[in-house]
C-alpha cells in the first residue's frame, strides 16, 4: 500500500499494537482520537492525528486525507447498558463505512476488527470456523455482528475483510488482568463446576493477523479467525500461571445461579455509583459457555497467519509487563 492509513481505536490495547507493528513496517499512520482519548501508547513523532469520534461531526474530509487504507479497530468491549454496544460497535462502523464510501475511489482496503462473539461460542471439543452460523449470545456480541453487516454493506466499493479475534492478551490489556490478578492471589473463580475451552491470541499475533489481512488480495469480501492454533482447557491455563506464579491457586466453581445474583448485585451497585460494575449478567453467560474457540485454518491457508508467541513465553511476558507497570 502506498498512501496513508486511518486507523480507529489506536488508542485501546488492540489498535495501540497494531500501530506499533504498522510503524515498524514503515507505514505512514494517522489515528482517529477523541479530545478525551488518553494518548499515553501513541507517542511515536511519525504518527499523524485526526480528531473525532465515530459519527457525523467528524471532518472525515480530513481524516481520509490521501489515505488508501483503513483499519477500524475501535469498539466498546464493556458498557453499563446494552444500548452503548449497538451505538458505538454498530452506528459507528455504519458512520466510518459511510464516509469511507464518500471516498471510495481512494480507498484500497477496509479492515474491520470484529469479534468471535460475533458468531458465539461452539461447543465442546467443536470450536466454531468461518462456516459457523452467527449465533451470538449477548448485546456485545449481537452489536459486533451488526458492524460486520454494516462493513461489509461497502464491500460493493472497496475490499472489505472482518477479522474476528477472540479473547485477546498481551501488555496494556486491562480485561483478562482480572483473572491474572485474582491468580496472583492464589484465586481462581469460575462459574460451573466443569472446564471450559478457548481460544486466545496473544496481541502481537493479533496485530501481524490484522495486518495481513489488509495485504492480502484473496482476504477480500472475506472475515478470518485471528487465535492461537490450540484451543485451550481453562484449568490447564490455570494450572500454567500458578506454575508462573510459583504460588498455589485455590479454584472455585460458583454454581450459575450464584453468579448470576452477584452480577445483579453488581450491576445494581454499578447504577447507584455509576462506574462500570466488575462483573454483569452477560459476563456470567459468556464465562458459562464450555467452548469459546475458533479453528485458524482459514487465516494460515488464505492469509500465510501463522501464530509465533508461545502461550507459556505470552503468559510469562504478560505477568512481566503487568509487574513492570505496577498493576501486579
Ligand atoms: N480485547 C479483546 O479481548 C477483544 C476480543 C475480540 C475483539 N476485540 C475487538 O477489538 C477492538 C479493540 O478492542 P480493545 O480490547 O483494544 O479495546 P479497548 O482497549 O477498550 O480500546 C477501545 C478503543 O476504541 C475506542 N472507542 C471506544 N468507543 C469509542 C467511540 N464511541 N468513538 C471512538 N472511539 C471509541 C477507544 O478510544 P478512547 O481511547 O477515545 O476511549 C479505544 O481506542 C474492539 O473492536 C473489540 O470489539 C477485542
Amino acid at each position: 500500500m502506498s498512501g496513508k492509513i486511518l486507523l480507529t481505536g489506536g488508542t485501546g490495547f488492540v489498535g495501540s499494537h497494531l500501530v506499533d507493528r504498522l510503524l515498524e513496517q514503515g507505514q505512514a499512520v494517522r489515528c482517529l482520537v477523541r479530545q478525551s482519548s488518553n494518548l499515553q501508547y501513541l507517542k511515536d513523532p511519525r504518527l499523524e492525528f485526526a480528531y473525532g469520534g465515530l459519527d457525523e461531526a467528524t471532518d472525515w474530509d480530513a481524516a481520509f486525507a490521501d489515505v488508501d487504507t483503513v483499519y477500524h479497530v475501535a469498539g466498546l468491549t464493556f458498557a453499563r447498558r446494552a444500548q452503548d454496544y449497538f451505538t458505538v460497535n454498530f452506528q459507528g462502523t455504519e458512520a466510518i463505512i459511510a464516509a469511507a464510501i464518500k471516498h471510495r475511489q481512494q480507498i484500497k482496503k477496509f479492515v474491520h476488527v470484529s469479534s468471535l462473539a460475533a458468531i458465539g461460542p461452539g461447543e465442546k471439543d467443536r470450536p466454531v470456523d468461518e462456516d459457523t452460523p452467527p449465533a451470538p449470545i449477548t448485546p456485545y456480541g449481537r452489536s459486533k455482528l451488526m458492524g460486520e453487516e454494516a462493513a461489509m454493506i461497502a464491500a460493493d466499493f472497496f475490499p472489505v475483510t472482518i477479522v474476528r479475534p477472540p479473547a485477546v492478551y498481551g501488555p496494556r490489556d486491562y480485561a483478562l488482568y482480572e483473572m491474572f490478578k485474582a491468580i496472583a492471589k492464589g484465586l481462581s473463580p469460575s462459574i460451573g463446576n466443569y472446564d471450559k475451552q478457548l481460544s486466545l491470541v496473544h496481541v502481537f499475533d493479533l496485530a501481524e493477523g490484522i495486518r495481513l489481512a489488509a495485504e492480502n488480495d484473496t482476504a477480500t469480501g472475506r472475515a478470518y479467525f485471528i487465535a492461537s492454533d490450540e484451543v485451550y482447557s481453562y484449568n490447564a491455563l490455570v494450572k500454567m500461571l500458578a506454575k508462573i506464579f510459583a504460588r498455589r491457586v485455590r479454584s472455585f466453581a460458583l454454581p450459575r445461579p450464584v453468579a448470576y445474583t452477584v452480577a445483579t448485585l453488581a450491576e445494581l451497585g454499578a447504577f447507584i455509583t455509576r462506574k462500570p460494575p466488575v462483573i454483569n449478567r452477560d459476563k456470567v453467560t459468556d464465562l458459562s459457555q464450555v467452548c469459546w474457540g475458533c479453528s485458524i485454518e482459514r487465516a494460515k491457508k488464505e492469509l500465510g497467519y501463522q501464530p509465533k508467541v508461545g502461550i507459556e513465553e505470552g503468559l510469562r511476558q504478560t505477568i512481566q509487563w503487568y509487574k513492570d507497570e505496577g498493576w501486579l
